[in-house]
């Protein structure tokens, strides 16, 4: 029996449709360092989307709206980067940032070619309905993928007028359904639903040939997609209804650092297994000898670094 194990199979565009033909759900997380790429595609995340979430899990604001295309191209590639080193499975996307898309589809295809190109995303996702249409056509046709996402769209929030919960009322819920549609018919490959009720994304994954991936959008969608922060309870002040904590990280790295403060304020650490020896570096009391000596010393090397 070989010892090798059998190369990890891509996750592509085709491979998400077909999860969503056979009933295999969609598994989806953020992460926006090479580290954490590394560790959720181990985990077996089918995709890994660079969110413009960044913005405030990463940046500390408190909305996505500061994050520029040039950030998003520099987490995406770090992304990458971690992906690749270990072994990628998922399925990359990046978001495309507040400003990069909006102001004609010109601006959106390059957009969408820096986080290809530079930032080595597989798909770019925007957010917005009907009225994208046009911007998603051309991203598509010139051989990007666009994921969708609609719903509660961050990047409308001033719109909006909140973080509230999307299509309650059937006017809002029928013009949800059409924009999903809309999506789809211009070329969308996926589209996420962000906190809409779960009737109305299960009467739209029913309804799209496209997979859906929800986020506060009920268990009826294709997929799930969380940001990682949330998901590990980094933060253990943020706990909105529909993230589910799956790790109190946040608490560990306390108990952690804590416990490092402890022990290099009693200096027991570092212990003598983590430091380097060297046999021919010597301490000289200062009394012991003049400069003189220590320009020339004998069977050792004062000062040499370890
Ligand atoms: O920016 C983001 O992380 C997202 C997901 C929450 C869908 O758009």
């Amino acid at each position: 029996m070989s010892s090798q194990t059998a190369p990890r199979k891509r996750v592509t565009i085709h491979e998400l449709r077909r999860m969503k033909e056979a009933g295999e759900r969609i598994a989806a997380v953020t992460a926006y360092d090479a580290t954490a790429a590394r560790l959720v595609d181990a985990a077996g995340a089918d995709v890994v989307l660079v969110g413009d979430s960044l913005g405030m899990v990463v940046q500390g604001h408190d909305s996505t709206l500061p994050v520029t295309l040039d950030q998003m191209v520099y987490h995406s590639a770090a992304v990458r980067r971690g992906l690749t080193r270990g072994g990628g499975r998922a399925h990359l996307v990046g978001d495309l940032s507040f400003g990069s898309y909006q102001a004609s589809p010109d601006e959106a295809v390059k957009a969408a070619m820096r986080l290809v190109a530079e930032g080595g995303c597989e798909a770019v996702k925007l957010e917005g309905g009907q009225d994208y249409v046009e911007v998603v056509r051309r991203i598509v046709r010139a051989g990007v993928p666009v994921m969708g996402h609609i719903g509660l769209t961050p990047q409308s929030v001033h719109k909006l007028g909140g973080y509230l919960v999307q299509g309650k009322e059937a006017d809002k819920a029928q013009g949800l359904l059409r924009d999903a549609r809309a999506l789809e018919g211009a070329g969308c490959y996926a589209v996420v639903l962000e906190c809409i009720p779960a009737e109305l994304a299960r009467i739209v994954t029913a309804q799209l040939r496209i997979p859906t991936i929800g986020i506060g959008a009920g268990p009826h969608c294709d997929g799930q997609v969380l940001v990682l922060n949330d998901l590990l309870g980094l933060d253990e002040t943020f706990a909105p209804k529909f993230v589910k904590r799956f790790g109190e990280l946040g608490r560990a790295v306390g108990v952690a650092v804590g416990a490092y403060v402890s022990e290099v304020k009693a200096r027991t650490f570092p212990a003598d297994e983590h430091s380097f020896h060297s046999s021919t570096v010597r301490l000289v009391p200062a009394e012991a000898g003049g400069e003189d000596e220590r320009d020339e010393p004998t069977g050792g090397v004062v000062g040499a670094p370890v």
